[in-house]
């Protein structure tokens, strides 16, 4: 059942063009609500997120809801010799045996918490249609009879999360997928599902399609009402709300007709619900998309609107037994580095099938938690500032003007080198510069276009082997 590692890297690719590609299609649009901008400002001093693919699919330890897909790529990989209709039964017999009983979102609120997250994404509906929470739009859902978690205490699994995280003081985002493959009026059951879109002309069946809208704004508004403080709706499924083009061939992934789902009716009632709320209506662009989220992969530099670098912690969003963790030290690098460029981190862990998060996962939020414990001043609420990087180099900014540069560690340097050289910005006359958990002021001078930085060796060794090590500069030359 698992996907290859081939598929996966596919699966990353193909990913990655998104984004970009929406970019040129539709520029970004400022928003203009002020208590929106008000929470986007507050959202990017976070900058570290935690995002959880999880449902009754991390059963099978495969790629979450995509097998159910008929596109004839990587991603959509079923067993083989496996007849699809089968498998369909199969996957959606799924939800009869999901008991996580192991759950609690304490624990990983927690966890997320010490590791210097400061908020959380869940994904309270994926593609397949299953609803992490207490809907009454639809049976396929965690709290339906047949499901053994149901009679859980904390059955109701995004209300415990979001309280949970929330108790953490966390900002909360719902991840919510617009297509429902589960849907019988977006997948009609009396017609072949060839793609990820509607089967059917929704120009032909506008009673259908809007029975669809209908039912999905029924779900926003439950989310929106019935879960407390959100942030952020993060709306996936970008092929939803894009506009149609009239030349996509048969199971191309695109087709000619328009899959409306009332964006502007959308947000209106969710912001009436909950003022402020960032909407990220992804990869489509116009005034819903309030932040752009590239997806597995960091911009080459900063860019000129609020986004998020989501990002797998493993291969996959989901839970995929032995999953391949990327280092610590790489993770805090990522960070930094989407940081410099002005970007928030979200980090993607599939919770286990049982309801814990993978000891390894919980190993590398550990890691990176030390390292905020003595650096983090350098990364919240901090914004981007030019030159943005230069070699091992990182340079973030407070509100105040007190500046960074991070210095990005090989496994090999155990301290920091003797001497560092600062171009393209430079301390103000008389700043004082401090590395981060070490206690004595470093010695600097000019020295042609930089600002050489001497690092002593008993001063060095008081930060060996972290991951990365932060100069505070307390004002720079403007
Ligand atoms: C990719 C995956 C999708 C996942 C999303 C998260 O688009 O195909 O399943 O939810 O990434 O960003």
């Amino acid at each position: 059942m698992q996907p290859s590692r081939v598929l996966l890297s596919a699966m990353l690719s193909l990913a990655f063009a998104l984004p970009v590609a929406a970019e040129e299609k539709n520029p970004y649009v400022p928003e203009t609500d002020p208590k929106v901008l008000a929470r986007l400002e507050q959202w990017q001093d976070w900058k570290f997120g935690f995002l959880m693919h999880w449902g009754p699919y991390s059963q099978w330890g495969i790629v979450e809801s995509w097998s159910l897909c008929s596109e004839d790529v990587g991603w959509c990989q079923r067993p083989k010799g496996v007849a699809y209709v089968d498998y369909v039964k199969q996957y959606e017999q799924l939800p009869t045996t999901f008991n996580p009983v192991k759950f609690d979102p304490d624990q990983w609120a927690r966890a997320a918490k010490q590791a210097g997250m400061k908020y959380v994404v869940f994904t309270t509906k994926h593609h397949d249609g299953f609803s992490m929470f207490d809907t009454q739009q639809t049976d396929y859902r965690i709290t339906a009879p047949n499901v053994p978690f149901h009679s859980h205490p904390r059955a109701n699994i995004t209300r415990e999360i979001f309280n949970a995280f929330r108790a953490q003081a966390f900002g909360v985002g719902a991840y919510f997928s617009k297509p429902d493959w589960h849907h019988d009026d977006y997948w009609a059951p009396e017609w072949a599902t060839p793609d990820r879109n509607t089967n059917y002309d929704t120009r032909k069946h506008p009673d259908r399609w809007k029975k669809f809208v209908d039912f999905t704004h029924a779900q926003i508004n439950e989310l929106t009402s019935q879960y407390g403080r959100l942030d952020i709706l993060w709306l996936d499924g970008g092929w939803v709300d894009s506009t149609p083009n009239p030349n996509a061939k048969p199971i191309s992934g695109e087709v000619p007709w328009p899959q409306d789902i009332d964006m502007p009716g959308l947000v209106k009632l969710a912001r009436r619900n909950q003022p402020g709320l960032i909407v990220v209506n992804r990869a489509v662009g116009g005034p819903y998309e309030n932040y752009r989220t590239p997806e597995q992969h960091i911009p080459e530099t900063e860019l000129p609107y609020p986004w998020e670098t989501c990002m797998t912690m493993g291969d996959s969003w989901s839970y995929v037994p032995n999953d391949k963790y990327k280092p610590s030290r790489e993770l805090v690098h990522k960070l930094v580095d989407v940081v410099a460029k002005g970007g928030n981190f979200l980090l993607n862990v599939g919770p286990a099938p049982d309801g814990t998060l993978p000891p390894t996962a919980l190993e590398r939020m550990r890691d990176i938690g030390g390292w905020m414990q003595v650096n983090s001043e350098a990364i919240y609420a901090s914004r981007a500032i030019a030159p943005y990087r230069d070699g091992k180099l990182r340079f973030t900014t407070l509100r105040d003007g007190t500046t960074y540069a991070i210095y990005l560690a090989d496994e090999k340097e155990q301290q920091p080198p003797a001497q560092i050289v600062l171009k393209g910005l430079a301390p103000a006359d008389g700043a004082e510069l401090r590395l981060l958990g070490a206690d004595a002021p470093l010695a600097w001078k000019r020295a042609g276009a930089g600002v050489v930085i001497e690092i002593p060796a008993a001063v060095g060794k008081q930060v060996a082997g972290a991951y990365a090590w932060a100069i505070r500069i307390a004002a720079i030359r403007k």
